[in-house]
């Protein structure tokens, strides 16, 4: 820890300042640590390193300095005591988990979380003896009516994808709190920037730094953040077992997509903020979601939640399918890709990708229209995004 891994600098300071250790080099920016192990004085600091009686570092599947580094920084950022980062935003979602979860247990999950997480919960911890029910994001009395006395944690993402709704964080931490449960906060659409979930009673949250954390579609990887208590007695020994450890390499991408993170995502915003109000005055949109308007449903949530109201806006057209392909392929600039969180504006039709494996029925019921159209907001000139989109509208 240096001088600056201070909790009383602001986040943007904190982005850029903490984590780095200069080493006997006086580098100013981290270096990459590419080594897989580190080197003991003597046998004896080898026991006392393995048995944690001394801190410092073994194996890389362990800790590394330039992972550390991206560790703290998050931490202070998410206003968390410990982070752990791992390979992906999924390998953090299977450490959580995994370390938290026992054969007979119970989890309350999102309805419109990411279909890898259903997955997770569904196919693969389901396999394992754990119980998974799914419950409509922002309905609190669903939520406390579907907690059972084995229940261990609820799972959600807010704002969730491709709907943008959002839950209100303090009121499901008290729900949960009040039955014995934790509550976990996929925070990847907003990052620490525009939401802290573990400020408002969130006792875990797992990003995406694949998204806009790193913020050019360079690498993937994720994290877990929460208290000391349970990253260390919990979450630590997993990923020491399960393997899943973030590479220095990207790490260090990660870092210094931390240092901008705060002043991309305010230009990401106003770019999406521009883009809805825009999308709202075409005859061609039936319907606009996105939390800054004030036809959203949650917006005064989402005003008091939320320092702004987020990069991705989505929106569906008078039609179907064929209408939302049609704009899809007329653009010339975005991208057609399901990824979110780059500079690159990207286009998305949900009800054929993300959500396909969705029956009619189960997309219906979650309110995915098949001409809903989801556009992650990129960082080009506004009026060429406006102006590849009204090709197709
Ligand atoms: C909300 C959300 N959480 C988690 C993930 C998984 O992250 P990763 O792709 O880094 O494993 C994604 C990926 O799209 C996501 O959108």
């Amino acid at each position: 820890m240096t001088d600056f891994d201070r909790q009383d600098y602001s986040l943007e300071t904190q982005a850029i300042r903490v984590g780095h250790s200069r080493t006997h080099e006086d580098e100013h920016s981290i270096p990459i640590f590419a080594t897989s192990s580190y080197v003991f004085a003597s046998a004896e600091q080898a026991s006392l390193r393995f048995t944690g009686k001394q801190a410092g570092n073994i194996y890389s599947r362990f800790t590394n300095p330039t992972v550390s580094a991206f560790q703290d920084r998050l931490a202070l950022m998410e206003r968390g005591e410990r982070c752990l980062a791992f390979a992906s935003g999924m390998a953090a979602i299977m450490a959580v988990g995994m370390a938290l979860l026992k054969a007979g247990d119970h989890v309350l999950c999102s309805r419109s979380v990411f279909g890898n997480s259903v997955l997770a919960f569904q196919n693969y911890f389901g396999k394992f003896g754990v119980d998974t029910d799914f419950v409509a994001l922002t309905d609190l009395s669903a939520w406390e009516a579907a907690i059972k006395p084995n229940t261990r944690f609820l799972f959600l993402e807010t704002p969730s994808n491709p709907l943008i709704e959002i839950a209100d964080i303090r009121a499901l931490a008290d729900i949960a709190h009040r039955h014995g449960c934790l509550l976990v906060v996929d925070n990847c659409f907003c990052t620490p920037v525009l939401q802290q979930p573990l400020a408002l009673g969130a006792d875990l949250v797992v990003q995406s730094a694949t998204k806009f954390i790193d913020g050019q579609g360079r690498c993937v990887g994720g994290a877990v953040i929460g208290n000391e208590e349970l990253i260390e007695k919990d979450i630590y020994p997993y990923l020491r077992t399960g393997g899943a450890s973030m590479s220095p390499f990207n790490a260090w991408v990660f870092l210094s997509g931390l240092e901008t993170l705060a002043i991309r995502m305010k230009a990401h915003c106003d770019n999406a903020f521009e883009l809805a109000k825009w999308l709202e005055t075409q005859p061609a949109v039936a319907k606009v979601h996105y939390p800054g308007l004030a036809s959203h449903a949650q917006h005064e949530l989402a005003k008091r939640q939320q320092n702004h109201f987020g990069a991705v806006v989505s929106f569906e057209l008078s039609g179907g399918k064929e209408q939302a392909w049609r704009l899809i392929d007329a653009t010339r600039m975005l991208s057609i890709t399901a990824n979110l969180g780059d500079v690159k504006t990207t286009i998305t039709h949900p009800a054929t990708t993300t959500h396909g494996r969705l029956s009619p029925e189960a997309r219906a019921e979650a309110g995915i229209a098949d001409s809903l159209v989801r556009v992650s907001v990129g960082l080009e000139h506004i009026e060429d995004i406006k102006a590849d989109l009204l090709r197709g509208l």
